[in-house]
């Protein structure tokens, strides 16, 4: 099994380019099955979650069958679901796989579908498994979401531009990914309103397949450039972070800020001169949808916080399984106290030294590469698939900028 080795106490130096988003492609192209031709995305990333969903999609067929093996491998495989339902009236999957950062239902899916009109059974027999069906074809609704769900606002909205009828879908989340995806149906003939608002309006097509005309650009991954910054934040000199969106970041880049971090944005590039002079303070940091602070920075944030100067407060509040990695984290040497499943205290700083350990999902898996980089010695990270899932050839780009990590 491949792992990287990563050795600590590089400084990070040179031109990092961010790559396509993974959260707003992954969508983009479970939407190709409410075209009827093919699709063109460009800056798709080639991580391993990109590649699941092509395999997945690939495999699909009128009876609706979604393949399991490769649905328990990540989350977003109940994407494509709000297609297939939508367009052959039926489609069995089973539970969808992913990060384990919590128990992840998909209550809020299936109230949804319901609303429109289809019926959900469990199948028989492991693993467990739905089985969905509108045989009398589905109509628009309006359907409020008792929780805001990401793929759960992406999902119902692809459903609604094959209904019959216009559905409003309130208590939408308001991240970006929404709204990429919506202004690429648009582009090909969806009448969606309201994206990026928490009240969304489709006019569904009654079961009239899309017509391709305008492709899809994957803009820069918001995660992988607050990832960056971290880095930059720790250890940049003369760092460079090209496609860097401030205004997908607000929250984390205020927080940057008032840890103490000293960065510059000139036209989308995020320069850290001699970031790893300064002192950092402690902050306290609560996750939040959007506009606030990303779940998924909070592993690799909680790793810049172990270096600020007091203590530190971290509020979990999207997922209850999102500090396991805490524990590996304290064998490094970081003092923390978890307090409960949602919150951690972080007594800073401290210092590191490099071990082994195994990445436990993808966000947490990029921020053990963070702690070996400012770590003592070497840390060998196994699981490194998980990681491989989000970034592409994060590896090889990072030595670009002076890390010293390797696969091995
Ligand atoms: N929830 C329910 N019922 C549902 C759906 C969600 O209770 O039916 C709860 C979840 O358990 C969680 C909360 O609602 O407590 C929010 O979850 P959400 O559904 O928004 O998450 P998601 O759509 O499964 C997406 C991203 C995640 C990211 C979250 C939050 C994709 C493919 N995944 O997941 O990304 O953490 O939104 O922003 O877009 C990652 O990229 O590493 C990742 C985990």
């Amino acid at each position: 099994m491949a792992k990287f080795l990563v050795k600590g106490g590089r400084l990070l130096e040179g031109e990092i380019e961010i790559n396509g988003s993974k959260n707003a492609a992954l969508p983009v192209l479970a939407s190709s099955l409410l075209f009827k031709e093919k699709i063109e995305i460009e800056n798709l990333p080639n991580i391993e979650d990109t590649k699941r969903m092509k395999e997945l999609i690939g495999k699909l067929g009128a009876d609706g069958k979604i393949d399991y093996e490769i649905a328990k491998k990540f989350r977003a495989s109940i994407l494509p679901v709000g297609g297939v339902i939508a367009r052959f009236g039926k489609a069995a999957f089973p539970h969808p796989g992913g990060c384990v950062i919590g128990e992840r239902p998909i209550d809020v899916f299936l109230d949804g579908w319901k609303a429109m009109g289809a019926k959900t059974e469990l199948s028989e027999g492991a693993p467990t498994g739905y089985v969905i069906a509108a045989p009398e074809g589905l109509s628009g609704a309006d359907y409020t979401f008792k929780i805001p769900s990401v793929t759960g606002t992406e999902a119902l909205m692809m459903t609604a531009v094959l209904a019959k009828g216009t559905t409003i879908l309130r208590n939408a989340v308001l991240e970006p990914e929404i709204k990429y995806l919506a202004d690429f149906l648009n582009a090909n003939g969806a009448k969606i309103s309201g994206a990026g608002t928490a009240t969304i309006k489709i006019e569904g097509r009654s079961g009239k397949l899309l017509e391709y005309g305008a492709p899809f650009t994957a803009p820069p991954d918001r995660i992988e450039a607050g990832s960056f910054a971290i880095m930059g934040a720790l250890l940049g000199k003369n760092l460079r972070i090209k496609n860097f969106v401030a205004e997908e970041l607000p929250t984390f880049l205020a927080l940057l800020s008032n840890v103490g971090a000293e960065y510059v944005l000139e036209d989308n590039v995020l320069i850290f001169k001699d970031a790893h002079k300064k002192t950092l303070r402690a902050s306290n940091v609560t996750t939040k949808e959007f506009p606030g602070f990303p779940t998924d920075l909070q592993a690799p944030f909680t790793i810049l916080l172990t270096q600020a100067e007091g203590q530190s407060l971290v509020h979990e509040t999207v997922f209850e399984g999102r500090l396991n990695y805490i524990q590996d984290l304290n064998k490094m040497g970081s003092r923390i106290t978890l307090c409960d499943p949602h919150r951690a205290i972080i007594y800073g700083p401290a210092k590191l030294s490099g071990r082994a350990m195994a990445s436990p999902d993808i966000r947490a898996g990029l921020a053990f590469i963070i702690a070996g980089l400012i770590a003592e010695g070497e840390s060998a990270i196994e699981n490194i698939y998980q990681i491989d899932r989000g970034y592409e050839r994060i590896d090889e780009r990072l030595r670009n900028i002076g890390a010293d990590i390797k696969r091995i």
